[in-house]
């Protein structure tokens, strides 16, 4: 707790201070310990439902690195159920300050959220992540379309078609992992981006309902669209050597920074953490950066130049111990 608010004090603008808190005494030390540095909200979950209580244990029993170590399952069940029945002799429930409440809200059908004392921004968008964040296991599938022609004249943005050879055999290999990868998967769907590139390469795939996202249009290149970087740099040496600089940052004149893709993409994080069925999001080098970088958990600095090639699927498998991930070439 005291190095979360050192870092608070620094700039830090949300910490998780991830305990139990479950007596009010804690409660109060934490608020003290805070007091006049940084603003405390309460999470509080409350599950009634048996059923999902025995499936989490089960999958924490199963998953967590609390118990790695401990080969009998049935040994770590009964461990995990000692552990809550010590909590629930202490337990009192959040009443004080600033909380969130969600009460039987897992399954995704109802439930109930009390909000207390929260306001401004942040708090409010917190309030919004919380209410569609759940732990259902399932994957996310992140591909670059084919190869555009644009790809192959090495011209940045544009709204070319795909390469008669690499980019639409791309489109084919990519229907066909589709189809075995979720073929049990009936509610899954597949998101594109409003450019050609990206809905030619979704077209073999049926079977699936196909959502359109502007937000997942590629980094708007401004006045250096349809160029090559070499070209860039020759004609507009001052902005080459700029975004070569802090290519995070870096604003294309009348295009986007990275930052601004990042921060575009906040409905579509809300939207992909809000599924519970698997979702392929077929975009661009840009925008997988970002989207990437979220679910694996990369710094901020290191997005412009994270690694996503072509004719690559990267699979997210999203569940209670955090993510996971494999990577699929499907041609050079
Ligand atoms: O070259 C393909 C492309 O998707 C361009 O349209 C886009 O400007 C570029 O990649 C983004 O990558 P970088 O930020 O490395 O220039």
């Amino acid at each position: 707790m005291d190095d979360m608010i050192s870092w608070m004090q620094e700039g830090g603008q949300v910490g998780i201070f991830d305990a139990t808190n479950s007596s009010r005494a804690r409660r109060n030390m934490l608020m003290k310990m805070a007091e006049g540095k940084c603003k405390i909200i309460f999470l509080e979950t409350i599950c009634n439902d048996e059923r999902i209580i025995e499936r989490n244990i089960r999958l924490k029993v199963q998953q967590s690195p609390d118990y790695a170590e401990e080969p009998d399952f049935e040994a770590g069940m009964r461990d995990f159920k000692t552990r809550l029945a010590n909590y629930e002799k202490v337990y009192e429930p959040v009443e004080e300050g600033s909380y969130i409440k969600m009460i039987d809200m897992a399954s995704g059908h109802g439930g109930q959220l009390q909000v207390n004392n929260i306001s401004g921004y942040l708090p409010g968008r917190i309030v919004f992540f919380l209410v569609n964040t759940h732990l259902t296991p399932r994957p996310i599938l992140l591909t670059r379309h084919g190869e555009s022609r644009d790809n192959v004249r090495g011209r940045i943005g544009g709204d070319t078609v795909l390469s008669s050879e690499a980019g639409q055999l791309y489109s084919k290999k990519l229907a066909n992992f589709v189809e075995k990868r979720l073929k049990s998967e009936r509610a899954a769907s597949i998101w594109t981006s409003t450019l050609q590139r990206t809905i030619l390469t979704a077209r073999p795939i049926v079977g699936f309902p196909k959502i359109q996202w502007r937000a997942l249009d590629e980094i708007n290149a401004g006045v250096c669209d349809g160029m090559t970087y070499e070209e860039i740099k020759k004609n507009m040496p001052e902005e080459y050597e700029s975004r070569k600089k802090d290519k995070l940052r870096y604003r294309y004149p009348r295009g986007e920074s990275y930052l601004d893709v990042i921060q575009r993409l906040e409905p579509v994080i809300i939207e992909l953490e809000r599924q519970r069925a698997p979702v392929v999001v077929i975009s661009h080098q840009a925008v997988l950066r970002a989207l990437y970088a979220y679910f694996a958990d990369r710094p901020l600095k290191e997005i412009p130049h994270i690694e996503v090639p072509l004719h690559t699927i990267i699979e997210i498998q999203m569940g209670v111990s955090g993510v996971q991930e494999k990577r699929y070439k499907l041609m050079d």
